[in-house]
């Protein structure tokens, strides 16, 4: 149940409105020595967000996103991320170690990340999640008890300096600032960011000769390198058919988000036979 967990790691936690250390006593709240109080909700998260933000990442997006997840879409992405990190940190997952991933969405990548590096090293993980959607959490809470999940702001986290021994970022903002604050001195930063052809069938069907009808990642890739020291990178490139689930695909990403109606409509009627799946997954650590 997290909320024994959150207790437990209690010490994990600074409050982002003053930064002062945080208690719990009756397991319905987190409080700050300077009294602001969280909500420790019924299902097992706490939300740290001062007041609701409005995004597009909605429940129905997450529930596609889980059931492209459950259909094994990432299982080769997770497998080939997992032998990595074991491969180049294989020595420093001994003890107990904690996992942060930073815009975890609907949690599933780290449940699967704890459970392969788990079942490969027999290592103690503690997973904490955090998404500035509530809605993510939620589903995350529900279906991985195991694990902490917060709603937080990633730019602003409610944790203590130097406090995880690994942050995932799968598909999802950075701030480097914040991951260089709250990661240990020796800890690894894996990033996993879209390749030029991720999804390019549907890039082409919604895009073709616009602006988006292209991608690169080497911007995103040159500020990490800015930021931390890379210590590898890898492509993952595999294709996947989705002839049953190509509805839950268009509804996972945002992709589609500028796309027209008429092009979106074409693509559930007549279908993708394969789609391309194409990431860059970087390692990191902190620069000297
Ligand atoms: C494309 S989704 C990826 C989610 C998940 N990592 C996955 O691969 O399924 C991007 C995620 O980043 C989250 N996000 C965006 N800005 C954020 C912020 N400032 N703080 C925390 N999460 C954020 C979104 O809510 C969303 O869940």
């Amino acid at each position: 149940m997290a909320k024994i967990e959150i207790k437990e790691n209690i010490d994990m936690f600074r409050c982002p409105i003053c930064g002062k250390r945080m208690e719990t006593d009756d397991l319905k709240s987190i409080v700050c020595l300077n009294k602001h109080c969280f909500d420790l909700s019924k299902k097992g998260y706490v939300n740290f967000l001062l007041s609701p933000v409005k995004t597009d990442y909605d429940k129905k997006m997450f529930a596609s996103r889980r059931i492209i997840f459950d259909s094994g879409f990432f299982d080769p992405m997770m497998e080939q991320v997992s032998e990595l990190i074991i491969e180049k940190a294989h020595n420093k997952y001994v003890d107990k170690i904690k996992i942060l991933d930073a815009g975890c969405g609907e949690g599933s990548h780290l449940a699967q990340l704890i459970s392969n590096l788990c079942g490969e090293t027999g290592a103690n993980i503690q997973g904490v999640g955090i998404d500035i959607s509530k809605e993510g959490i939620q589903i995350a809470a529900r279906k991985y008890p195991e694990s902490i999940w917060c709603v937080a702001n990633l730019a602003k986290t409610p944790f203590t300096d130097k406090q995880f021994n690994m942050i995932l970022n799968i598909l999802s903002p950075s701030n480097y600032a914040e991951f260089n604050r709250i990661i240990k001195e020796d800890g690894i930063l894996v990033k996993i960011v879209p390749g030029d052809n991720y999804l390019k069938e549907l890039r082409s069907a919604f895009y073709k000769q616009t602006d988006k009808g292209t991608y690169s990642n080497e911007r995103v890739v040159k500020l990490f390198s800015d930021k931390f020291e890379i210590l590898a990178v890898r492509q993952i490139l595999y294709t996947m058919t989705v002839k049953e689930n190509i509805e839950h695909l268009v509804k996972m990403t945002p992709l589609s988000w500028g796309a027209a109606d008429e092009k979106i409509q074409k693509v559930l009627d007549y279908g993708l036979n394969n789609i391309t799946v194409d990431l860059s997954v970087i390692l990191g650590k902190k620069k000297s």
